[in-house]
């Protein structure tokens, strides 16, 4: 299951909830209400047909005066029977379902905004940049930049593949690590597109077999490593995997480029520059 579904899932179950928890609540807030109103009724009744407090009040202030015990007003008729209550006012109102539809309607829009907010957000979890993208057969794609004499460009990964040579293995290990590392022990390397400059994408310039901005004229060597213009490092990159004979690249973390002056290949310029 995609990532994005689950987050569908959970939003389509948290929306759910939170209508449930709303309407629960103010049912449960109209019937209190009503409860109320019909104990307040109630109580008013008792008062209509027996003596008021203030009348009890002012029998033993009169009694006080004459020196009398209290004398309290008999009641003339046995104790009201509470009123029934309405069975209307434990119902749902026109007022209350209008009042709950507005605010469960509300409800729904704001959570429909935020999944859709959230699934923006996300991170493609499958095939796209941000993932772990599969390029290819390593076979495959080291043929071809050899036939062709031009990097394997990935567009979903926006990165350039290009191949390293196997003799420069010690002088890489001074330099790179971890899947940056395994991914030349395999005889490639993913450079992320992007000039480190000032952020042009970087094309590939096929006379001078270098990677040549025409922004700034930034030059980096076929591995990616900085040979001349304005550029503060070599090219960023991304780890390669190999796996069942497939390139995987994965564009979830891009790893700095190698500092000035590293040039583990020592690859020079074959012909004339592009930038
Ligand atoms: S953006 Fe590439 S050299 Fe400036």
């Amino acid at each position: 299951m995609s990532g994005s579904t689950i987050v569908l899932i959970a939003t389509v179950a948290l929306v759910g909830l939170g209508a449930l928890f709303v309407f629960t609540t103010s049912a449960r807030r109209d019937r209190a209400a009503a409860l109320d109103r019909a104990r307040h009724e109630g109580t008013d009744g008792d008062v209509a047909s027996g003596p008021t407090g203030r009348a009890v009040e002012r029998s033993a202030e009169a009694g006080r005066q004459a020196g009398a015990g209290l004398a309290v007003p008999a009641t003339s008729a046995p104790p009201a029977l509470r009123a029934p209550m309405d069975p209307e006012a434990l119902g749902v109102t026109r007022r209350q379902f209008l009042n709950r539809s507005i605010v469960n309607f509300f409800g729904l829009g704001l959570a429909g905004f935020g999944a859709a907010s959230i699934g923006f957000l996300w991170p493609t979890l499958s095939g796209g940049f941000g993932s772990k993208i599969k390029a290819g057969k390593l076979d495959d794609i080291v043929s071809e930049i050899n036939a062709t004499k031009v990097p394997f460009y990935l567009a979903s990964a926006r990165t350039w593949i290009s191949t390293y040579p196997a003799a420069a293995i010690p002088k890489a290990e001074q330099a790179y690590s971890g899947a940056v590392l395994e991914g030349m022990k395999e005889g490639v390397v993913a450079l992320y597109q992007k000039c480190v400059h000032l952020g042009c994408r970087v094309p590939w310039c096929k006379s001078a077999q270098w990677f040549e901005c025409p922004c700034h004229g930034s030059r980096y060597n076929r591995v990616g490593e900085k040979k001349g213009g304005p550029a503060p490092r070599g090219l960023d990159r991304f780890g390669v995997e190999v796996k069942g004979g497939f390139i995987l690249v994965d564009t979830k973390e891009v790893i700095q480029g190698p500092p000035i002056g590293v040039n583990t290949t020592g690859q020079e310029a074959e012909g004339p520059h592009c930038a």
